[in-house]
């Protein structure tokens, strides 16, 4: 009942009991994932499950050794990829080998998996049994990039819910987080070169309640920002738990937030406020090279503090008549000899890659930069659907795969009238559990630019972590299963594994969807949302990747 599924499972004889006596031992290069999984089982079961070193090199009398008795056993082994692992549970006791840490990693997950739901309680459960089924498994994911993104732009996010959101993440085998740290609506970094982005971007006076344009306000102000320690702390607790925070800092639109501190740095250089409405806006950055080396100061110092490769900027939904009407722009234009405005945003993302590959960084964008030339090691997130996956693969770029009909986990989750504020259009469990990151029409080299693929949850409608439970899952159960699991999927031989996996988010306390539909109090009645049918998304899409150049 493993979720999401794992590569084998062979059923053993008897059952492996946790007792006042279990212990965990592990070599020392895997300290972290023993007191890791000590205290991941140590709340629920209250034992004491101590830990112990596996000296290198063998046996030595009085220390701890492979395959004791009533213990459970980590383990590193080469043969093995660095996310793949082998768990064993016999009546003697529990072996996890994995590949690398994170393949160990893994096997605890799954470990905590095979007890009992209770197991995720933060206290223990009268009568409970943590005794596991002995049971061989071996595993691997599909994909080296399981991804979430969070928009913690739209609505802040507090860093104890980033941390849970990072925790379920880790309980679903993903391994990336995406954090859309800045957008119109709010900035939500520290950055101390430019103080203003905190003091004035982080916070909007109010907000925009309902998806359709000329939804009034609701009076109240909203904000929040993570400081330069806060960020370290994330990272530091993604990390532990084999997680890569990847930072976006969205450029050159969706910066209006940003504007508001600097519009030095805008084409009409006004004053403006945080944005309080949602939707896409045509006040953007300006191509001056000034704005360049504000946006190179503010990614050094967000190099400086998430170690990932990869640095995502944005680059979607930046509308350029600003720029078209400005004639200093039309100057810098003709002094560096671009003749379209779609160049000139090509020019500013080819700036800001140089600034990242400099510095050993691969630049990620939403697909929109493929409407242009792409400079080489950029990895491209595909959203409008798979156009942008399969003109990314074909040109020899990277590929994450995130298209809306299955991926956006803001939309809709069913055709009901009390979906809460619906968007777009639905988007099942069972359409999310179809999601395929890989295009049928590559060729085996073209495929292998697919790095994987991510939910994205974008946040204009969660004011809350409930809303964002909600909205998540279980879609992102499905999604981890899709990027994780190998082979065919069938969505009836999913969903009772799904029912059972329900019982640990509930207890969690995840306040996913149910089934049946909202819960009253997951409903917004009054609140006007944007639903569109199946059909009318499709052409709205095919429409807007029209840009997009083979
Ligand atoms: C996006 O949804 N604008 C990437």
């Amino acid at each position: 009942m493993l979720l999401p599924r794992p590569h084998t499972v062979t059923a053993g004889a008897g059952r492996f009991t946790l007792t006042p006596t279990t212990t965990i031992a592990a070599p020392e290069a895997l300290t972290a994932e023993a007191i890791w999984l000590g205290s991941a089982l140590r709340p629920a079961t209250g034992l004491p499950l101590p830990h112990s070193v596996i000296p290198e090199g063998g046996v030595m009398p009085g220390a701890s050794a492979r395959d004791a008795a009533g213990q459970i056993t980590l383990g590193l082994d080469g043969s093995l990829g660095a996310e793949a692992y082998r768990l064993t549970v016999a009546e003697r006791g529990v072996t996890i080998d994995g590949g690398g840490a994170a393949g160990v990693f893994y096997g605890c997950q799954s470990l905590l998996q095979l007890l009992p739901p209770e197991i995720y309680r933060r206290a223990t459960t009268p009568g409970a049994d943590w005794s596991i089924p002995a049971v061989a498994v071996q595993d691997s994911p599909r994909f080296g990039w399981r991804g979430a993104m969070l928009d913690v732009a739209r609505h802040f996010m507090p860093k104890h819910d980033v941390l849970r959101f990072i925790d379920l993440m880790a309980m679903h085998k993903l391994n990336v987080l995406h954090l859309h740290l800045t957008d119109d609506q709010g900035w939500r970094i520290e950055i101390t070169k430019y103080p203003r982005l905190t003091d004035v971007s982080s916070w909007r006076s109010e907000s925009q309640v309902g998806a359709q344009e000329g939804c009034p306000g609701d009076g109240r102000p909203h904000g929040g920002f993570y400081t330069q320690l806060d960020i370290r702390e994330i990272v530091g607790y993604a990390a532990a738990r084999h997680i890569t925070v990847v930072p976006e800092i969205e450029m050159p639109g969706h910066v209006q937030a940003m504007l508001a501190a600097y519009p030095e740095y805008g084409v009409t250089g006004k004053p403006i406020d945080v944005a309080t409405r949602w939707g896409i806006i045509e006040d953007v950055a300006n191509a001056e090279e000034s704005t360049i080396a504000f946006f190179c100061d503010v990614l050094d110092e967000v190099m400086e503090l998430f170690p990932s490769e990869f640095v995502h900027v944005g680059g979607d939904e930046c509308p350029r008549v600003q720029w078209a009407a400005d004639p200093r722009t039309e100057q810098l234009m003709r002094e560096r000899g671009i003749t379209r405005e779609a160049d000139l945003q090509s020019w500013f993302m080819a700036q800001i890659g140089a600034h990242l590959s400099a510095r050993g960084k691969r630049m990620v964008g939403w697909d929109e930069l493929l409407e242009g030339p792409v400079p080489e090691g950029t990895v491209i997130s595909s959203w409008r659907d798979m156009t942008g996956a399969v003109t990314a693969a074909t040109r020899g770029y990277d590929v994450i795969s995130c298209p809306t009909s299955v991926a956006y986990l803001d939309f809709r989750q069913s055709d009901r009238p009390d979906e809460p504020i619906p968007v777009a259009m639905p988007v099942t469990v069972p359409d999310a559990y179809a999601f395929e990151p890989v295009p049928p029409q590559l060729t085996a080299e073209q495929a292998a630019h697919v790095l994987g693929g991510q939910a994205n949850i974008w946040t204009e409608h969660m004011d809350s972590a409930r809303t964002v439970d909600f909205f998540a899952f279980p879609r992102l159960s499905a999604i981890a299963e899709a990027l994780w699991s190998r082979g065919d999927r069938d969505y009836t031989e999913f969903e009772p594994r799904l029912t059972e996996h329900l019982k640990r988010l509930d207890a969690i306390g995840v306040e996913y969807r149910h089934a049946s539909g909202p819960l009253p109090w997951q409903t917004r009645p009054g609140i006007p949302g944007r639903p569109v049918g199946r059909e009318e998304w499709q052409r709205f899409t095919d429409e807007l990747v029209l840009q997009i150049k083979d």
